[in-house]
């Protein structure tokens, strides 16, 4: 099988990047971080937001996650209900940064993405997709823009959806959650040795796919 891993900060296109890829060499995407906001929504939904890892560790052998494919769209089921149309929002973006902190967590939702790797040529984006769920990807990406423009992208994004937000509010968000994802002592988010950074401030997503595929081909024939 064909592991593509592709990592970096929240922001930085990995899902958009991802996607096309997908499409375009006719693999498998999977957005890892939908498992952990699946997470981050259900504790939200038990607990408050001032959840405590202990909580958290009890509720998990409650529950069953996993992944199936609708028309090649990706839902995410927590015992059995789908949780996708739910997991997009700033709360739970917030509550899957702090659980993805938890080991338990972590080691929770391990095997899903490996196996999934194992059947399937797929392309993966993530934080530690190239590190530690798949050290032994056939091409590993780092992808990353400066927060400044991460921060546009996101304002931009709710602009389209008709929600206007503040410039500074959302790039405290996105340092805070660079700060998590960076600092955590398991594995944090950083850009495995033999990953190929690809910076994309100032590339478009056309841009960005081309040199995404460019450094794809150069390593495995799809
Ligand atoms: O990519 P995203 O914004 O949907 O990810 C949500 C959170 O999950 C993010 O703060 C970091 C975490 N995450 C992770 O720790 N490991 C992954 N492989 C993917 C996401």
């Amino acid at each position: 099988m064909i592991n593509i891993a592709v990592d970096g900060p929240s922001g930085s296109g990995k899902s958009s990047l991802a996607k096309t890829i997908s499409k375009t060499l006719g693999i498998l995407y999977l957005d890892t971080g939908a498992l952990y906001r699946a997470i981050g929504y259900t504790v939200l939904q038990r607990f408050s937001e001032q959840f405590t890892e202990d909580q958290v560790c009890s509720l998990l052998p409650s529950l069953t996650v996993d992944l199936r494919y609708e028309d090649s769209v990706q839902h995410v089921y927590v015992n059995g209900e789908d949780v996708s149309p739910f997991i997009r929002t700033q709360p739970v973006a917030m509550a899957a940064s702090k659980v993805s902190a938890y080991p338990r967590v972590r080691e929770f939702l391990l095997a899903l993405q490996r196996n999934i790797a194992a059947k399937n040529d797929v392309i993966m984006d993530g934080r530690d997709v190239g590190t530690v769920i798949l050290p032994n990807a056939d091409v590993k990406i780092y992808l990353n823009a400066t927060p400044e423009i991460r921060a546009a992208r996101r304002v931009g994004e709710l602009a389209e959806k008709g929600i206007s937000a503040d410039f500074d509010t959302v790039l405290a968000e996105v340092l805070q959650r660079d700060h998590n994802d960076m600092n955590r002592p398991i594995a944090p988010l950083k850009q495995a040795d033999d990953a190929v950074l690809l910076d994309n401030s100032h590339l478009d997503a056309e841009g960005t796919v081309a040199a995404a595929l460019e450094i794809i081909r150069s390593k495995v024939s799809l």
